[in-house]
């Protein structure tokens, strides 16, 4: 049988969350499921204030709204990312300027910051890919001396700490997606966290279509109006239900993926697949196993271990293409070579992990790999 490199996990109470959202007749956002939500995270991870989106996208449009992103401001951000990363602030007419990735890990390299930084510097976007943390005291201390915002890209994060610190907590915002790939997730789904409070107020006006409708609610002003810009940035209460069943089931589905990760970096190692490289975790980091990637030697070999593993039934994939030599960020880049990011776009793969991989189906792929690699 096939083993696909998804299979979005069911708790079996989402259905029973979205009758109840039903029957309680209001469906539209910002009701009782979405609360649940917002205060499960705040207790959970000390979150200030947290704002359900329906995407991880439109969390980080958010944010560039948030933070006043004009024409000609330039943010610094890897170039091995997701494409919402940079469109979120390209749409407000933003300069992307791409940084390069670590040599042992996808993430940004942070010593590389710096130099990027112009007087038209505003943003700087840490992506923790799989993940992973980025090293978030050198990069907050940039943003510190240059007077510089931090957004972290905690699409995959969650649940997952820098020293201690929760990330999406620790830049100025954080935005984290609930995609089905994800960890926990609601189909499309995504959270924006709002760390400094200098952005409270605007960013739930931001998210309720420019409006104060959400202060009206509760019962603060006697009507409410079009006071900012904005978006429907908001889910409906059926997302939000479908949400709570798994995030009720966090520490379950965290438990089983760590020992799906843990699995396969033992099957690996024990082979001393030398060939290959297996994934590497900072000692500041932890790992919340949202992803499994390999890194091959070079794009042949990678081409070949997927074309392998798609002969034995099993779906592998690789990841992002570097955003600036995408058909679309090419011409606007400022032409500097990127090796790691492009070392990552063409020899990462990713395997198969989700929640219901069986024990017998990890080792079908550790054993495909292992026998075509010795
Ligand atoms: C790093 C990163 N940022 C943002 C996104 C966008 O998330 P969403 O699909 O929830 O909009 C993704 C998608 O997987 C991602 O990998």
């Amino acid at each position: 049988m096939q083993i696909p490199f998804n299979k979005p996990y069911l708790t079996s109470k989402e259905l029973i969350y979205i009758k109840n959202a039903v029957s309680l007749g209001k469906i539209s956002g910002n009701g009782n499921y979405t609360q649940k939500c917002h205060e499960f995270f705040q207790n959970r991870y000390g979150f200030k204030k947290c704002l359900l989106t329906t995407s991880c996208t439109d969390a980080l449009e958010m944010t560039a709204i948030l933070l006043d992103i004009k024409p000609g401001d330039e943010v610094i951000m890897p170039a091995f990312t997701f494409v919402s990363t940079a469109n979120a602030f390209v749409l407000r007419g933003a300069k992307i300027v791409f940084a390069d990735s670590r040599t042992d890990h996808p993430g940004i390299d942070e010593s590389k910051i710096e130099a990027l930084i112009t007087s038209r510097t505003k943003v700087i976007v840490p992506v923790h890919y799989a993940g992973v943390a980025c090293d978030m005291d050198i990069i907050m201390d940039i943003a510190k001396r240059h007077n510089l915002f931090v957004v972290e890209d905690a699409a995959q994060a969650i649940d997952s700490f820098y020293k201690g610190k929760p990330l999406g907590g620790i830049g100025h915002l954080g935005c984290f997606s609930f995609h089905e790939t994800k960890n926990i997730q609601c189909g499309e789904g995504g959270m924006l966290i709002i760390n400094d409070e200098r952005f409270s107020k605007r960013a739930e006006i931001i998210w309720e279509k420019g409006t104060n409708r959400a202060a009206f609610f509760r019962g603060e002003i006697d009507k409410y109006g079009w006071v900012d810009i904005g978006s429907s940035f908001l889910p409906s209460e059926l997302i939000s239900a479908f949400l709570f069943a798994q995030l009720e089931n966090l520490d379950d589905i965290q438990v089983k993926r760590k020992s799906l990760w843990k699995k396969y970096f033992q099957n690996f190692e024990r082979y001393r697949i030398s060939r290959l490289n297996l994934p590497i975790i900072p000692d500041y980091a932890t790992n919340n196993a949202h992803m499994f990637y390999l890194v091959c030697n070079n794009l042949q070999q990678r081409t070949e271990i997927i074309k392998i593993l798609k002969e034995n039934d099993i779906l592998s994939v690789f990841h992002y293409l570097s955003l600036h030599k995408s058909p679309f960020y090419t011409t606007k880049h400022d032409g500097r070579v990127l090796n790691e990011s492009d070392k990552y776009s063409d020899t990462l793969v990713r395997l198969p992990l989700y929640y219901e991989l069986s024990a017998t189906d990890l080792e079908r792929i550790t054993n495909t790999i292992i026998s075509k690699s010795l």
